[in-house]
């Protein structure tokens, strides 16, 4: 079972993904404190609905180090062993960091190392991608450069908006930051330099997608 402490700044429907599958008992963790730099955000509204303690911590007045600080301690007080950073928009400083070490996920809507930053979804459609996707990975000190745990692929199709697409990753997102945090749970993950390894699963080398489909050219 892992102690988490999950940041938020708006909807939290990874949040809700994350509470609906530890409720289920597909999620082996328990959620400590739901912490939020924003009052009044519906992710608040969900944890209290859940009965899952949460503060809100503004972050206006202070340096972003001094706030870390005071993150960092309510996460310690309240036995917080992961931090999940589910929406939270804001930039991690080292004092963060290094009280977590390779313990802070995040989760970004698109294939990492490609298109890192916020409001990645209009950059996918304009730049042509026949797919996208989201990225579940550990916090390092640069911006979505951390070493990447999972991915999952979308289509990206002709008649995409930003919002279509987003809507089609965030349904991937709600799996995926799951399924990261339970191989964490397992013991399963393994960091070596950039790389994580998830030990025991097996190997689908001919799987694949194709978008456009392909047609013609199968045998
Ligand atoms: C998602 O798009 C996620 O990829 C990004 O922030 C958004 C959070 O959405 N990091 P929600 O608050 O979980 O609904």
């Amino acid at each position: 079972m892992v102690n988490l402490g999950v940041l938020v700044s708006g909807s939290g429907s990874n949040l809700q993904a994350i509470i609906d599958n530890i409720e289920a008992g597909r999620l082996d963790a328990q959620i400590k404190i739901v912490i939020s730099n924003i009052p009044d955000v519906y992710a608040l509204d969900r944890a209290k609905k859940h009965g899952i303690p949460l503060m809100v911590i503004p972050h206006k007045g202070f340096k972003r180090e001094e706030y870390d600080q005071k993150m960092v301690e309510a996460l310690k007080a309240n036995k917080v062993e992961l931090v999940i950073l589910a929406g939270f928009m804001r930039i991690i400083t080292p004092v963060l960091l290094r009280a977590f070490p390779m313990k802070v996920m995040n989760i970004h809507p698109a294939l990492l190392p490609a298109f890192p930053g916020t409001h990645v979804w209009q950059m996918e459609v304009d730049s042509g991608v026949k797919f996208a996707g989201c990225t579940v990975h550990f916090v390092d000190e640069g911006t979505d450069t951390g070493p990447i745990i999972i991915q999952a692929v979308v289509p990206v199709y002709d008649d995409d908006t930003a919002d279509t697409l987003n809507a089609r990753i965030l349904k991937q997102e709600h799996k995926i930051f799951s399924q990261a945090i339970q191989l964490y749970a397992e013991g399963r993950l393994e960091i070596k330099g950039r790389r994580v390894l998830a030990k025991g699963f097996p190997k689908t080398p001919d799987s694949f997608m194709i978008n456009p489909p392909a047609r013609i050219f199968e045998r």
